[in-house]
């Protein structure tokens, strides 16, 4: 579990190297803010993260004013790229390196659960309170220091229990995506989630507040949680959590590995979670996460991966030809193949370890033209003389350009040729 110390109070050189642009953002906005005679703070993930001295990544600030306006000065300031949301009074400048995210302080109240709130501007105390966790309701004014943290909820206290905590009972059912949030909190820092947020969890979970939500805003929850650093274990808390079959009931983490050899990215992830289901669950899963195309192709492919694997499962070294291999891999998703390779039997992993790292870019040495030359006649025949090239190559049947004119010939001569 990560720790609160004194040190990472005291010491606001905790966040390395990246400190020197953050100090340099946070004294422009500054600046900005007292030019305007505006309040600024620093909110949020970078405080939670500074006080556990983890470096931040992005800098969340909140303006007690037209923090869309602050936003253009700072990109101006830093020749950044600005993007405004004037709806909800919010703008994002990616300048040096850095996103920093700026909003208007904001009350927020919902009129339906799992719908977007209502926004009415307001002060530093009423954006905290609208806030998910205590350990992100944190704020530090954007020129002072850890010992002028505002911390109304006592997101320090929690910090230092290692305790994911709600600010109010209503949270998970006006905002359904924090349960999941709640679960990739506690898992990327090791805490364990509050007793009484747990059973707030558990009866919003019962009631249904889930399927409150739309598919865009659980996909982009879910894709934050595939990006942690341990995907896997972020899935299993979702698992005991109950959280993941409320998000469609074939879901589970039972078979996702205890540690993955490698990184992967977020749609191997994506692969890895569709991998037990049927065909017909997987389109239901696509669906209630309105999936764009490269979800849905790999949810689909890894369904079918999992089906053939029997047969790239003979221990045996030869049993399995690289054509055959190859016969059954192309065109499948490379994500979904890297989802196999951590899920299927030791055999077909390795055969797909040997598709994806060698033979899947393994082209016959001849082209269309040669072929052509040799005497395959123009038309499909060339395409099949090509792929027959390419299966002789893979098994090692050819091993030189000469081999393969000999085998086009032949081919030329007899395309029914079953050797070929
Ligand atoms: N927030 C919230 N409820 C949500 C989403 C966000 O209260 N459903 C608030 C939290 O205070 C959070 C802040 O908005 O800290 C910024 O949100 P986000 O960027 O999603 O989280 P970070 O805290 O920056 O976390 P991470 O480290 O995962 O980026």
């Amino acid at each position: 579990m990560l720790t609160i110390t004194e040190e990472h109070i005291t010491d606001s050189d905790s966040n390395g190297e990246s400190s020197d642009v953050y100090r340099l953002v946070l004294g422009v906005v500054d600046r900005l803010a007292n030019e305007e005679a505006l309040e600024a703070y620093l909110v949020g993930g970078p405080v939670r993260d500074r006080l556990l001295g983890i470096p931040a990544t992005d800098l969340d600030i909140t303006v007690v004013g037209d923090a869309p306006r602050m936003a253009e000065r700072l990109a101006s300031q830093f020749g950044g790229r600005l993007t405004v949301h004037h709806r909800f009074g919010t703008a994002t400048v990616d300048a040096a390196g850095v996103t920093i995210d700026l909003v208007t302080a904001r009350r927020e109240t919902y009129r339906s659960a799992g719908a977007l709130p209502d926004v009415q501007p307001g002060d530093i105390e009423d954006d905290l309170a609208r806030r998910d966790f205590t350990i992100n309701a944190m704020a530090i004014p954007v020129a002072g220091h850890e010992s002028d943290l505002v911390d109304l909820h006592g997101g320090k206290r929690d910090l230092a229990a290692g305790l994911v905590r709600v600010l109010h009972e209503l949270s998970f059912r006006d905002d359904p995506t924090r349960m999941l949030r709640a679960v990739r909190y506690a898992a990327r820092f090791e805490f364990d989630i509050e007793p009484e947020t747990a059973d707030l969890m558990a009866s919003a979970l019962a009631s249904g507040a889930m399927s409150t939500l739309t598919g865009d805003r659980l996909r982009h929850e879910l894709a934050r949680i595939l990006q942690e650093p341990d995907p896997a274990a972020t899935l299993r808390r979702a698992d005991e959590a109950g959280v993941l079959r409320a998000i469609h009931p074939s879901l589970s983490a039972a078979h996702l590995p205890a540690t993955s050899a490698m990184p992967h990215g977020p749609l191997t992830w994506v692969a890895a979670l569709a991998w037990p289901l049927s065909a017909a669950e997987a389109g239901s899963l696509t669906a209630r996460l309105n999936a764009p195309s490269d979800w849905e192709r790999v949810i689909s492919d890894a369904v079918r991966v999992r089906r053939l694997s029997p047969q790239l499962s003979d221990p045996r070294t030869d049993a399995v030809r690289p054509s055959e291999v190859c016969g059954l891999l192309d065109g499948l998703a490379p994500d979904a193949l890297r989802a196999a390779m951590m899920l299927a039997p030791t055999p077909a992993a390795n055969r797909i370890d040997r598709y994806l790292g060698e033979w899947w870019t393994v082209a016959p040495r001849l082209r269309g033209d040669d072929v052509l030359a040799l005497g395959v006649p123009a038309g499909p025949a060339v395409g099949e003389a090509l792929r027959a090239l390419r299966r002789a190559r893979l098994d090692g049947v050819t091993r030189s350009r000469a081999d393969e004119e000999e085998m086009a010939r032949q081919w030329a001569e007899q395309p029914n040729n079953t050797a070929c």
